[in-house]
């Protein structure tokens, strides 16, 4: 083989070299020290005739370096071929962390649930009320001093942040015809001093049930079933009587819950206010009171939410303390 031949099939050898390993097989069959083509050249070279040597020698000499650099250069194309990041399917992914519903959602998607499964619609009302609708329209007339159960803070002269969720029941009422079924959850507010039990922003669920003949006898199946399914079959529910404005008669709820390891256990506590729809209330959205009643609840949706979590400050809910959150 002339050294010209030599170097063609090198020189295509290294070129398509596909990766390092082949490049090495290129290298160690025309460089190797043992076997190598220009290798055996270059040993023979001494054998040769003065004149031949004198001749070849530089040639063959030429060549090695020239095949030297070439098997580097493609070793460096190969070498940042190869850094193109590859996907390595066995490493091991980095998890996502996910997030999770606040207690106080999961809570009102329980209610939800189980008003849905009694037929009952989920309607909701502004936050930023009326006069009107958050206290006169509910019989709160503006200076009685019942109005003080509920101060709350002004955006201006009429309008307000809702002190409660049951201006809904009245614009429900003036724009729907019985009967019907509802709940209103939402936020409320309060301009009052923070503890442990109270809030100066906080959530409610409103209910409210118009037909024709629907009474206290209703209310009282309605609610029972909601606690039975919310708390378990042990919870037992009594009316004590209550005033309240927009209802008569008025009346509070207390439930008295089986659970041995919550310091509540057997015990009653109060957690909604509710009665029969006072007829002022009807009359005001032109209900006639002889045609239609119903009942109307309000409950405290942390309230309940203390209660099923065993959890000991309504302000721990708006702390943003993560030690708290996850622990849902
Ligand atoms: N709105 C009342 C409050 O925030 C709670 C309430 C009491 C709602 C009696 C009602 C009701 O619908 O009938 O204190």
């Amino acid at each position: 083989m002339t050294l010209a031949e030599l170097k063609e099939s090198a020189i295509s050898d290294i070129k398509n070299a596909k990766d390092a390993k082949e490049l090495e097989a290129a290298k160690v069959k025309y460089l190797g020290r043992k076997e190598g083509q220009l290798t055996n050249i270059l040993k023979s070279l001494k054998n040769l005739p003065e004149e031949e040597k004198r001749k070849v020698g530089p040639e063959a000499n030429a060549l090695r370096q020239e095949l030297e650099a070439a098997l580097d250069k493609k070793l460096k194309e190969l070498a940042k071929k190869s850094s193109v990041p590859s996907i390595d399917v066995t490493r091991p992914g980095v998890k996502v962390r996910a997030g999770h519903l606040h207690p106080l959602t999961l809570m009102e998607n329980d209610i939800k649930t189980i008003f849905a499964g009694l037929n009952f619609s989920i309607v909701e009302g502004p936050e930023v009320e009326t006069e009107h609708y958050n206290f006169e329209a509910l019989n709160i007339p503006a200076n009685h001093p019942v109005k003080d159960m509920w101060d709350t803070f002004w955006i201006d002269a009429q309008h307000l942040l809702r002190t409660h969720t049951s201006p809904m029941q009245i614009r429900y009422m003036e724009t729907h015809k019985p009967p019907f079924q509802i709940i209103v959850p939402g936020r409320v507010f309060r301009f009052e001093a923070t503890d442990a039990s109270h809030e100066i922003n906080f959530y409610q669920v409103e209910g409210l049930m118009i037909g024709e003949k629907v009474n206290l006898a209703n209310f009282k199946y309605i609610i029972s079933e909601f606690f039975r399914q919310l708390f378990g079959v042990n919870t037992e529910i009594r009316f004590r009587p209550s005033y309240f404005p927009f209802v008569e008669p008025g009346l509070e709820v207390d439930i008295k819950i089986q659970d041995p390891g919550s310091p509540l256990h057997n015990h009653w506590l109060e957690v909604m206010g509710a009665g029969m729809v006072h007829p002022k209330v009807l009359d005001g959205v032109k209900l006639n009171p002889k045609e239609f009643q119903g009942f109307a609840f309000g409950l405290g949706l942390e309230r309940l939410a203390m209660i099923k979590y065993k959890i000991p400050d309504i302000r721990l809910f708006y702390s943003g303390d993560l030690r708290f959150i996850n622990q849902f």
